[in-house]
């Protein structure tokens, strides 16, 4: 009876576990699709050590099965003791060598695809672009080549090598830009730039913070806007052409203000509706500039027309409350 009811509790468990992972499409076990080369290799490395892991799991819990069923009591008297078995020179031997060998195989497996994953393709100069990922409390910040910027969500041309400067401010915190879709991390560290890169067709990438960087951490995402070569020249030469304009001050307004403000009610921070501050140049730069209390100084090192790109935006709030 109780050898029944343990199979039993024991098959509920199997059937839980394993639905869970079914719902879960790709089990949550495997990296997503890769878009992007290095993407690719790193998903080839994980399938690898994976395949070692898991034959080494089922070895050894394989064994360890079979081992309490062989050697089981039967009824045994407890006081009873095994065999004395001292030492088995080529068993220890074996077991010593083979991990060996697993390791020495995924080590060199891994260094062969590195490369791959850090060096980017050899293309002409035209078809290349670097961009500059800023990590900030709690957005991105993207600077091109023509001094465009834009905020949370990074435009990039499709088919090339897109090079990315990831960089950490020294007056901020760590933060680690992630594209799940292009593979690895990449850590933006104060003072340091880090280096990373892609090449992706046209889409859209969901992009991630993924290192615990404050209390609006869970919402410092963005997206990685991948589109035709014209169509990303004429975004930055458009932005680059109106640095003041309303379209960088709404994203400046969504990305960072919206991250810990709202018009109407108390959020993170208070409420932002009807305050003068929000049209008055002087004061917004001080305080985006120098931070206040808990907010941190989130425009230190903003141009001063990204500063009049914010008000030019914002200064509708600053009466009324609402605004459109
Ligand atoms: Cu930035 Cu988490």
């Amino acid at each position: 009876m109780r050898r029944k009811l343990l199979t039993f509790v024991l098959a509920v468990l199997a059937a839980l576990a394993t639905a869970g992972i079914a719902a879960a499409g790709n089990g949550g076990l495997a990296p997503v699709q890769p878009a992007s080369p290095n993407a690719h290799h790193i998903v080839t490395a994980y399938w690898v050590i994976v395949a070692f892991t898991a034959a080494i799991f089922f070895l050894v819990e394989g064994l360890l099965v079979v081992f309490i069923w062989k050697y089981r009591s039967r009824g045994r008297p407890r006081t009873v003791e095994g065999p004395q078995v001292h030492g088995h020179a080529r068993l220890e031997i074996i077991w010593t060598v083979i991990p060996v060998l697993i390791l020495a195989a995924i080590g060199t497996f891994v260094f062969w695809e590195l490369p791959g994953i850090a060096d980017a393709p050899k293309a002409a100069a035209a078809d290349e672009t670097t961009v500059n990922i800023e990590g900030h409390q709690f957005y991105w910040l993207f600077r091109y080549p023509n001094g465009a910027i834009s905020i949370d969500r990074m435009v990039a041309p499709a088919d090339e090598v897109v090079h990315e400067n990831v960089i950490g401010m020294p007056f901020d915190v760590n933060h680690s830009w992630w594209v799940p879709d292009f593979g690895g991390k990449m850590d933006a560290i104060p003072g340091r730039v880090n280096h990373t890169w892609f090449q992706a067709p046209s889409g859209d990438y969901v992009a991630r913070c993924a290192e615990l960087c404050g209390i609006q951490h869970a919402h410092m995402d963005g997206v990685v806007h991948v589109v035709p070569r014209a169509q990303y020249d004429d975004f930055i030469r458009a932005r680059a052409a109106d640095p003041t304009g309303t379209g960088l001050g709404q994203e400046e307004w969504t990305g960072v203000c919206e991250k810990c403000h709202r018009l109407d009610h108390v959020y993170i921070g208070p409420a932002l509706g009807g305050n003068p501050l929000l049209a008055n140049r002087e004061g917004i730069e001080t305080l985006l500039r120098n931070g206040q209390g808990n907010m941190p100084a989130v425009g230190k090192n903003w141009t001063d027309a990204q500063i009049d790109a914010l008000i030019s935006y914002t200064k509708q709030f600053a009466k009324t409350g609402t605004g459109s």
